[in-house]
């Protein structure tokens, strides 16, 4: 696959400009997990805009079953880490990110019950999957670090933020300042192993 795309004239027409040259499949291949950070507070605005890019991703029916909790408050993020993590994968480094988005999901009858027991597929969890990482690459358009967590134990985290048994917590994002030599990229497959044209 060739390094550049250039927007079909007709797209170009139908949808406005577009980002310039490959500024969105840079920002993607840029972005790694950020595991040190610079424990300084992420300003409100900043925090704001990363969940604004969260809540304008396509959803099952649209039913944007995505809820976030921000936390901010250092005795909670200590809580989260201490408590709300699972063992086996060091992640005590997650408390030093300014801030932790932990992704809930909102139970809804017609897509959490009726949908996939027709088609078998969890349409919520792909919500919230494309929601999160949306919220991952601003935060790296941002020039902030961010990393999923997902092994958490869900009802301690439901705790800890406060919400009722209607949403269940999914995953935690750390976000915060990355520390200087906090990028480590690794590696993909290649296109050939993962995409059959037919
Ligand atoms: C759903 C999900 C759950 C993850 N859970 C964890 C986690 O619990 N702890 C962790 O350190 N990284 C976690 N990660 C980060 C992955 O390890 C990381 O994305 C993967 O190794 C690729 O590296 P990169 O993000 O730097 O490209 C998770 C990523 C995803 C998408």
């Amino acid at each position: 696959m060739g390094d550049s795309f250039a927007l079909a004239p007709c797209a170009a027409a139908c949808y406005g400009p577009s980002m310039a040259d490959d500024a969105f499949l840079d920002l993607v291949r840029r972005r790694t997990s950020c595991r040190t950070y610079d424990p300084k507070p992420v300003p409100r605005h900043l925090l704001e805009r990363v969940l604004e890019a969260a809540r304008w991703a396509p959803s099952a029916c649209n039913r944007q079953p995505w809820r976030f909790a921000v936390v901010q408050e250092e005795h909670v993020r200590a809580r989260l880490v201490d408590e709300a993590f699972l063992a086996g994968i060091p992640m005590r480094w997650a408390q030093d990110a300014g801030a932790m988005i932990v992704l809930g999901m909102e139970k809804s009858a017609i897509t959490h019950r009726i949908a996939p027991m027709i088609s078998g597929v969890d349409y919520p969890l792909l919500d919230l999957g494309i929601a999160g990482e949306h919220l991952v690459l601003e935060a790296e358009a941002l020039g902030l670090g961010a990393c999923w967590i997902g092994w958490i134990r869900p009802k301690v985290v439901r705790r800890l933020v406060g919400w009722p048994g209607s949403v269940d917590p999914v995953a935690v994002i750390t976000v915060g300042w990355p520390a200087p030599g906090s990028r480590r990229t690794r590696p993909r497959m290649e296109l050939d192993q993962l995409a059959k044209w037919i």
